[in-house]
């Protein structure tokens, strides 16, 4: 298991900070989807683990979309992890931590960014040796001054947060010292996924890639 992030991973996310969260219900989509992303200028992406068409979905976009980083979200269980390395996954991410999560971590050949809530969440990661943490559900939690408070007490964790950020409050967060990307869906909406409107995805791929300038 990999605590940090991977060198590749860490550079890509210095270039543009916004990982696209992604909801595939129909593998066929998939590899345009990501196109139209790539297109746009995001370049890793999170396929959430919620629809049966997931895992294929990871499977397609590794074969066909080369400079994709592509990664897995939703990690529930250790079967899950597994799977979604087996189909490629070069990072996993999940929107919490269970102590089953963790030990299975261990063995994992990919970085993994558990999820946390609360300061004794981090705590624990980063007792574990985890530095790098999804925060989520984000805009629930408090938000950007949510993750300011937390900066003072655990200066050395950073975060991912992700859950009801938008291009309005994404610069906000990166322009956190403990932000190190930030993640969402707002990038590939499920209506413009469904109509097959890549165009639209990636004009909201260009605006992502535009706002993440760091500030
Ligand atoms: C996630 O898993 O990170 C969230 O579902 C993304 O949240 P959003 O849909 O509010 O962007």
């Amino acid at each position: 298991m990999q605590h940090l992030l991977n060198p590749r991973l860490a550079e890509e996310l210095r270039r543009v900070p916004v990982v696209p969260v992604l909801t595939i219900d129909d593998a066929k989509l998939a590899v345009p989807l990501a196109q139209a992303l790539m297109a746009g200028g995001l370049r890793i992406l999170e396929v959430t683990l919620r629809t049966e068409a997931a895992l294929e979905g990871i499977r397609r976009i590794v074969q066909e979309v080369p400079g994709v980083l592509v990664g897995a979200g939703t990690v529930r269980t250790p079967d899950q992890g597994h799977s979604a390395i087996a189909a490629g996954a070069r990072f996993l991410v999940s929107p919490g931590m269970t102590p089953r999560l963790v030990q299975s971590a261990d063995g994992w050949s990919v970085p993994f960014l558990p999820g946390a809530a609360t300061p004794s969440e981090a705590m624990a990661l980063a007792d574990l040796g985890y530095r790098a943490l999804k925060f989520f559900p984000a805009e629930p939690l408090g938000g950007v001054a949510a993750l300011k408070a937390l900066a003072a007490p655990l200066p050395d964790v950073v975060f991912c947060p992700t859950g009801g950020i938008g291009p309005d409050t994404a610069r906000d967060y990166l322009a956190l010292p403990n932000v190190v990307a930030v993640g969402g869906s707002w990038v590939a909406p499920a209506a413009a996924i469904a109509k097959e409107d890549w165009d639209t995805i990636t004009r909201l791929s260009r605006e992502a890639t535009g706002l993440a300038v760091r500030i």
